[in-house]
């Protein structure tokens, strides 16, 4: 399976190279997170580049992971802060994060064009279904997958008639007649279904430029299925190359038999690199920045992605599918748990391995190690197999890793036709060709 002429590439605006212990050395300059300022230059290093998009994940509760030796000033609501950032860059597209397990589909709807609008038009949305955060939100347990599946379903289904309540041909500001808008265009949706009832119409017209772009993460197969249905792209864990090809040949598969282009929806795993001008002070970048995660850690992440319990065993054994919980039982990710239950029972790895796996200490990311030429080559290999569209860049290490992938990577992709090297134009829906 060919995949696409060119590279789609987004940016992940949070400092990720401050993860681990990153944020330790005397020059990681971890105090500027503190300040907007600091994502706008950031912004801004990405739309030089002339990345697609720039990408803000989200949750709704703070986990004890997060505080402690974690460099974490927070999570401010991403949607607000692309707001700041829409006013300080002009054409790179703003992909925010929101989830349907929590709120409001009226409150998101607006809140997603009021961005698309304030943009003009490069607003993107993130549809999540969360692990975690419920009892910010009321007595009720977490829902199972299923459940919260079903509400993403009609909550989306809410938000795109939202939005096409209040069509921009509704206003037609003819002064002589004093006829300012059309009310008969302006309609209410009536929606009345399992999870929500929703008169509408929404509060302010559609973007001239048509709806946000909708991504989603997510890839159990109830949420391929949902995704291969109506996203545009996923935000996809890929830890190896065969999960990759796999996943992306599985969606292109299910949006055909969904009526759509194999090619509507494009697989961008989140890339997390670390590069250096050396192999060698890259790996040392990826050691630190994983040195936090001690055995115990990484012991009591495996329980908690799949359930399965190592410890006391050699780190020398060899982990079966034999070893494997039951696929049945209740997991916080089913994206994740399949991952490692896929790779364990493909590799037979030994302990060690199984807890230094990406799913392990990290969320699953595909991991790219090396000099510019070894990760540019890491991205050719993927690519040329099928497993992605483009990917989502996670710098790793330092701000030198993250200052490599936009002044030397960016430029290499540019160069052999696989990146564009100016803008062609200046909304998110055309950036994605959509
Ligand atoms: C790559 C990836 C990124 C995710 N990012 C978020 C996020 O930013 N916020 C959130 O609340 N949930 C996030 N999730 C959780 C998913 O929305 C979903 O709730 C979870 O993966 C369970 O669905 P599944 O059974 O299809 O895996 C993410 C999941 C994946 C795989």
């Amino acid at each position: 399976m060919k995949a696409n002429k060119q590279l789609c590439i987004g940016f992940s605006l949070s400092a990720t190279w401050m993860k681990g212990y990153g944020w330790r050395k005397p020059d990681s300059g971890v105090e500027r997170m503190d300040s907007i300022e600091y994502y706008i230059e950031l912004a801004k290093l990405a739309e030089k580049a002339k990345l697609d998009f720039l990408f803000r994940a989200d949750y709704l509760y703070v986990s004890p992971q997060m505080l402690g030796d974690s460099a974490n000033y927070g999570s401010p609501d991403p949607t607000l802060l692309f707001a700041a950032i829409a006013r300080e860059t002009e054409r790179i597209g703003l992909v925010t994060t929101v989830s349907t397990t929590f709120n409001p589909p009226y409150v998101a709807a607006r809140q997603l064009q009021s961005l698309h609008w304030l943009s003009n038009g490069r607003a993107g949305w993130n549809i999540v279904t969360s692990i975690e955060g419920a009892d910010n939100f009321g007595d009720a347990p977490m829902p199972s997958p299923q459940a919260r599946y079903a509400r993403a379903r009609e909550f989306t289904d809410v938000v795109r008639k939202l939005w096409a309540s209040f069509p921009r041909e509704a206003i037609v500001v003819d002064r002589e007649s004093g006829q300012f808008s059309d009310p008969e265009r302006v309609r209410p949706i009536e929606h009345s279904g399992e999870y929500f009832s929703v008169k509408g119409p929404l509060t302010l017209p559609a973007h001239s430029s048509g709806t946000p772009p909708l991504f989603q993460a997510g890839a159990s197969d109830i949420g391929r299925d949902f995704a291969s249905s109506l996203a545009d792209a996923i935000f996809a864990a890929m830890p190896d190359l065969e999960s990759g090809v796999e996943l992306r040949g599985d969606l292109r598969k299910r949006a055909e038999q969904q009526g759509r282009h194999p090619d509507a929806v494009k697989v961008l795993p989140g890339l997390y690199f670390f590069l250096a001008d050396t192999r060698e002070e890259a790996q040392t970048l990826f050691e630190t920045a994983n040195a936090h995660f001690s055995t115990e850690r990484r012991l009591a992440s495996l329980r908690s992605v799949l359930g399965l319990d190592l410890s006391g065993r050699a780190p020398s054994d060899r982990v079966t599918a034999a070893d494997l919980p039951d696929p049945d039982q209740p997991v916080r990710s089913r994206t994740h748990a399949e991952l490692l239950r896929g790779y364990i029972a493909r590799s037979e790895p030994t302990v060690s391995e199984v807890l230094a796996r990406p799913e392990v200490v990290g969320s699953a990311h595909w991991v790219s190690v090396g000099t510019v030429e070894d990760v540019l080559n890491d991205i050719l290999q993927r690519f040329e197999a099928g497993a992605i569209d483009g990917f989502i860049a996670l710098p790793g290490g330092s701000e030198r890793s993250m200052e490599l992938f936009f002044e030397r990577l960016m430029p290499q992709l540019a160069e052999r036709g696989l990146f564009r090297s100016e803008y062609t134009g200046s909304t998110l829906r055309e950036h994605l060709g959509i």
